[in-house]
This record gives structure tokens, sequence and C-alpha cells, in this order.
């Protein structure tokens, strides 16, 4: 199965999507980690893409269309993949049409989170990060040992673009960007909107519904 992840910053894909990749036993590609590694290392890629992902802009699309090319040709994303962060932009998306039209595949369903911007504000104010795995918690999702992360007990930090002045300018590359994807893939019937309000088990079953009505992936 090949699914897209699309919603605000805060919406909680990150967390949905590592919910997901044990249920469902596809793999998670998730730009933004793969950039945050980038920038951890010092790669090349990492020292384009800081000062832009800290103030809170959007990566250059050939940069990231490069990143999700090169993923689909590796073993681990042949028998599906959940992309989370990735498209973002129109170009994007035609893009990774193209790379997935030349390998004979498709995007299957494109999961719309829909969260309440005050909600997101506050989420991502409170949301401490893993810099290993990346896993997200919150207030509503707290660690189990308060500052470690319960899969792999790393100390967990704040995202230099969780602060309010980053916030601001990904909620409006949202707005003026990555929305306009809504409509690219509605025309073709494949979104499940899913309402992102409510514990992050009661997201998880909504989405479970929605992609799997006849209940084979309940557990
Ligand atoms: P990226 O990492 O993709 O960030 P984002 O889209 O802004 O999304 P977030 O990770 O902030 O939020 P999320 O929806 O995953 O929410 P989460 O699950 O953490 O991108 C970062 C940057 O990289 C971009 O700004 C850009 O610079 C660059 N980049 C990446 N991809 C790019 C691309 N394709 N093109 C160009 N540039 C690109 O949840 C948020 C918080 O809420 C957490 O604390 C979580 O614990 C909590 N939470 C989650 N669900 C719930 C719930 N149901 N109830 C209560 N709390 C919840």
């Amino acid at each position: 199965m090949n699914l897209i992840f699309l919603g605000p910053p805060g919406a909680g894909k990150g967390t949905q999507a590592k919910r997901l990749i044990d249920r469902l036993r596809i793999p998670q590609l998730s730009t933004g980690d793969v950039l945050r590694k980038a920038v951890a290392d010092g790669t090349p890629l990492g020292v384009k893409a800081k000062p832009l992902m800290s103030s809170g802009q959007l990566v250059p699309d050939e940069i990231v269309n490069g990143i999700v090319d090169e993923a689909l040709d590796q073993p681990t994303y042949q028998k599906g993949f959940l992309l989370d962060g990735f498209p973002r932009t129109v170009p994007q998306a035609q893009a990774l049409d193209a790379a997935l039209q030349k390998r004979g595949r498709k995007i299957e369903h494109v999961l719309l989170l829909e969260v309440p911007i005050e909600l997101l504000v506050a989420r991502l104010s409170g949301r401490q990060t893993c810099p290993k795995c990346q896993t997200s918690y919150g207030k509503d999702n707290p660690p189990k040992k308060s500052g470690l992360c319960d899969n792999d007990g790393e100390s967990l930090s704040v995202r230099p673009d969780d602060q309010p002045e980053s916030v601001r300018r990904r909620m409006m590359e949202y707005e003026t960007k990555t929305a306009l994807l809504t409509g690219y893939y509605k025309a073709r019937g494949v979104v499940r909107p899913i309402d992102g309000v409510g514990s992050v088990d009661d997201v998880e079953k909504r989405i479970v519904r929605a992609l799997d009505p006849d209940g084979e992936h309940e557990r």
C-alpha cells in the first residue's frame, strides 16, 4: 500500500505514521526526519537545509524530490510506503507522480489529518522530540520517564523550528503551498479526511477505519 500523510505542522502525521508502520507493516518515509538527520550529521545537505528548517521555510523542491526518488529504489520501500511530510508543493506532487509512474506504482490513499490551528499551536509548543528515532511526545502522550525517549532512552529535546516565530512561518508555508495538494489529490478520489482531534488512540482508530472499512487491520 502506498500512502501519503497530509496535514499542517503539528497535526500528528509523524505520531500516527510511527504507529501505522507496525500495524500495516509498511515503512515510513519522512523527509523531515531525513533532513533532521542530515543536519545532525553535518552533511552538505544538512548544512544547506539547517537555516531554512530552523526558520520554518521549505527546503527547495529539487533537494527533497531527489531524496524521495532515491529512496523509492531501496528494497525497504518496494512493498509500499507511508510518506510523511512529502509532497508539500504541487511541483513535488508532480515529481512524485512521475517517479511512481516510471516504476509502475501509484498513490492509493492520501490521509488528510484535520486539526484546528489553535490546537496545532498548543501541540507544537508542548512538543519534545527524540533526536535519535524522531518520536514526538506531548502533554497528552508523555514519555514513561520524564525527558527520556521510551524507545531508546535518549534525552528529548525541543525542535528549533518549534519556536513561535518558526511555527508561524511553517503555518504560512502550509497554507500557501501545501494546502493546494488537497485539491490536487481530491480530483483522483484518493483523499481520506481524518478528524485529528482526540486522543492519539482515537485518531489511529479513525485512520484504520478509513483505510480498511472491513476491519482487516483491527487488533
Ligand atoms: P516535518 O518534520 O515534516 O514537520 P511538519 O510537517 O511541520 O510536521 P511536524 O513534524 O511538526 O508535525 P506532525 O504533523 O508530524 O506532528 P507530530 O506527530 O509531531 O518538516 C520539518 C521541516 O523540514 C519543514 O519545515 C521544512 O523546512 C523541511 N521539509 C520537510 N519535508 C519537506 C518537503 N517535502 N519540502 C520542503 N521542505 C521540507 O505531533 C505534534 C505534537 O502533537 C507532538 O507533541 C505529539 O506528541 C502531539 N500529538 C500528536 N497527536 C496528538 C493527539 N491526537 N492529541 C494530542 N497530542 C497529539
